[in-house]
């Protein structure tokens, strides 16, 4: 096969798999998921449902949606080896996406009863069932307090704000928290994303994919942005002062945090989605100055990069009403990402779910810029 020589930095504009999960219009500022519009599916769906679409390509009936919530339910719980190793990096004081990323790595499949070498759809229903355990018994044991155990007769998301905070959520928490995990649950072919489909593609297992997809997304410009938003937003603190610490900001040549997108050149939808579920939160369960406050800094913002990168065209991107809602829904800015994880791992499963059935192994080429004429000094002469 002929070899394109142009070197694409960052694989921007490249097309590198083909699939009917999500797709992402960056210039119309669309995303369908799974033949939804984003809009349609968040604010609608329960977690559970839009995982089983992404898995099977279609809703689930009825009987098929309560078989696949007990399948979930059944398997929630940590072994005995997870949870001493949670509280060992808890002694330590690990961040919270590397505690997620060692307990992962063990995941308790043969505890479970699953082969991951042989039961891909066990494996997958056990990583979705139990991060969410994870990250909330990480959250406790960071407090010094005890982890919570999951409840068998709570959804999902309602059993994921049940065990961080002991408290049965209210139905608009709820919702607030289903709507968040089904817009994140996938975005094309994001960085760790790619990074599940590349280890998948050598016929790896999907713990390894999901492992490395945790480590891809924990960086600040994926999945790590949403915490740095809102301390700037508490940074700014009052309306009058937004303006000039986003100035100062951009002056000292610092990014914003929310704001910009390898993809979208419009306002991402989901922003919108989100933006409209912390309305509808902050109104009946939160601090709506707070709110007000955010869509004050934002409008700044956009003001301020409009004029600061006229041609970048940079907009609000999903992460600054993620932080929003997130912290409207009681969790602390260090179980922002986290939670951005028990959202997408459906995702990144499906697509290494979709990778196996037109594996390919991915290998690009690089462009070698080094000298090739290198004469071999021994050691003692060097
Ligand atoms: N604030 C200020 N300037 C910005 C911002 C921003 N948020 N985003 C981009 N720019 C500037 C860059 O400094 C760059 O300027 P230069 O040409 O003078 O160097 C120019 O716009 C182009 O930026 P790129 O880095 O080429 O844009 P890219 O497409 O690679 O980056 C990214 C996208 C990483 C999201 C970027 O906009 C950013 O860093 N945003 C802030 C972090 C953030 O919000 N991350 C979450 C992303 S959403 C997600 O992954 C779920």
């Amino acid at each position: 096969m002929a070899i394109d020589h142009t070197v694409k930095p960052g694989l921007e504009g490249v097309m590198a798999a083909q699939t009917r999960l999500s797709s992402v219009d960056g210039e119309a500022g669309e995303l369908i998921i799974a033949g939804f519009p984003v809009e349609a599916l968040a604010s609608q769906a329960t977690f559970e449902e839009t995982v089983y679409l992404l898995w099977n390509d279609r809703l689930p009936t009825a009987g098929e949606l309560a078989e696949f919530r007990n399948a979930l339910i059944n398997q929630r719980s940590l072994s005995v080896l997870s949870l001493r190793v949670l509280e060992a990096a808890a002694r330590q004081k690990f961040p919270a996406m590397d505690a997620l990323r060692m307990v992962t790595g063990i995941a308790d499949l043969r505890d479970a009863g699953v082969d991951p070498d042989s039961d891909a759809m066990g494996s997958a229903i056990k990583l979705v069932a139990s991060f969410p355990t994870v990250v909330a018994a990480t959250a406790r044991l960071a407090n010094k307090r005890e982890p919570i155990a999951p409840r068998a007769d709570l959804g999902h998301a309602a059993n994921y704000l049940f065990m961080l905070s002991g408290k049965v959520p209210g139905p608009e928490q709820v919702r607030a928290i289903e709507t968040y995990l089904n817009t994140v649950i996938d975005h094309g072919l994001n960085a760790s994303t790619f990074t599940a489909r590349v280890i998948i593609s050598t016929q790896s297992d999907l713990i390894s994919a999901v492992v490395g997809a945790v480590g891809a997304l924990k960086g600040p410009l994926h999945g790590g942005a949403p915490g740095p938003a809102l301390d700037m937003v508490f940074e700014i603190g009052e309306k009058s002062r937004a303006e000039s610490v986003l100035r100062e900001k951009l002056q000292r040549g610092e990014r914003l945090m929310g704001f910009g997108h390898r993809v979208y050149r419009v306002r991402d939808p989901r922003a919108d989605v989100l933006a409209a579920a912390a309305e509808r939160l902050f109104r009946t369960e939160a601090d709506a100055k707070l709110y007000e406050l955010a869509r004050h800094v934002e409008q700044t913002a956009l003001r301020l990069l409009g004029k600061h990168k006229p041609q970048r065209k940079l907009q609000t991107n999903v992460e600054f009403y993620t932080a929003l809602l997130l912290h409207g829904l009681e969790l602390s800015s260090e179980l922002f990402t986290p939670t951005f994880a028990v959202g997408r791992l459906a995702g990144w499963i499906a697509h290494c779910f979709e990778q196996q059935r037109q594996n390919r192994l991915i290998r690009p080429d690089s462009e070698y810029l080094g000298v090739k004429n290198r004469q071999w000094v021994p050691i003692e002469e060097r």
